[in-house]
């Protein structure tokens, strides 16, 4: 494996962490592969996040189907702004349920200088309206992205990352339950190997949620119509490649959210320094079930 050798590299710290009275292990656990596609997509994320929202700006409401217009009623949801007696209002309208988002979605700006925009001049690029820039950088980043994972991939079955790390095993399931009741008390096992809710959320991100994005927004696109016509039929038309691009998304924010508390709660310099430089300190053995170090 390209980091294999090292991967499975232990260097027993004995000497700093004995005189600090305990026995962690300092193992390298991150390949080079995983940590550079790693920050590239992080940084590929945000500006696909930030120009995808300018762009929904242009058409602030998702359909399900193959129409969109005011002769149909398949809008989901729907992001505006309405005058009322107290002056102009944001509003978002989900399933038919609006709610007063004034501020934030809908109607926001600094005060005396709102505008009607659906997402706030904060949230997107450009902050100003400018379609064209917002699409430029949004099928930038997307390619990047793209040819990261496929990168990602490429290097995660030669090295055995996705194989040893990722790969779901009938013991992860045994012990989900006590996985959870360990997160939910804020409580980490520092081991070699990805928890089962670990391994349930990056499976999840890397093999369904980034592959649905590629697919759905390669959907939308009119090009690719004449190169994939039947992308369109499987996914139920544009309008509803759009409300699912959209919903990944919501659910990409939700994660990177988890994702950063997760790391927050488990020791951060720690976690910081595996996916930067690979190092990664492990409990002392008693501490924890599950071997630090691994035979190949
Ligand atoms: C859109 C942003 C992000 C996404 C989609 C994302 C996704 C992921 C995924 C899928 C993995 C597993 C990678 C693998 O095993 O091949 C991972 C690992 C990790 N990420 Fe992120 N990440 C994001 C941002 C960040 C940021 C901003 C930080 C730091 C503040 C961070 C810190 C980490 C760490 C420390 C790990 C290793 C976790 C561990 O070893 O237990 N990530 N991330």
């Amino acid at each position: 494996m390209a980091a294999g050798g090292k991967m499975d590299t232990v260097a027993n710290n004995r000497s700093a962490s004995e005189a600090a009275g305990k026995d962690t292990t300092l193992i390298y656990r991150q390949s080079r592969w995983t940590r550079l596609t790693h920050w590239i997509w992080a940084f590929s994320l945000f500006f696909m996040l930030l120009s995808g929202l300018q762009i929904f700006n242009a058409r602030p409401q998702l359909y399900i189907g193959k129409q969109s217009g005011f002769e149909f009623n398949n809008t989901i949801l729907q992001i505006g702004a309405e005058n009322t007696a107290n002056g102009p209002r944001g509003f978002t309208e989900i399933f038919g349920h609006r709610f007063d988002t004034t501020g934030v979605l809908g109607w926001s700006g600094p005060p005396g200088q709102e505008t009607p925009r659906a997402f706030p001049s904060w949230a997107t690029i450009p902050s100003y309206y400018d379609l064209g820039t917002a699409r430029v950088v949004h099928f930038f980043f997307a390619w990047i992205l793209t040819t990261t994972l496929l990168v990602w991939l490429v290097a995660g079955l030669i090295n055995g990352h996705i194989r040893r790390d990722l790969a779901p095993r009938v013991s992860d399931l045994r012990k989900l339950p006590r996985d959870i009741v360990d997160h939910a008390k804020l409580k980490f096992h520092h081991t070699r190997e990805y928890n089962t809710l670990q391994k349930m959320a990056y499976g999840g991100v890397l093999f369904v949620a980034l592959p649905l994005m590629i697919v759905t927004g390669l959907a939308m696109s009119p090009s690719m119509d004449s190169v994939l016509p039947w992308l369109n039929e499987i996914l139920g038309g544009r309008q509803t490649a759009r409300t699912i691009h959209f919903t990944v998304m919501v659910l990409l924010v939700l994660f990177f959210v988890v994702h950063i508390l997760m790391i927050l709660a488990a020791g951060p310099i720690n976690e910081l320094r595996s996916i930067i430089t690979g190092w990664y300190r492990t409990d002392p053995p008693e501490k924890h079930d599950q071997p630090t170090e691994r035979s190949a």
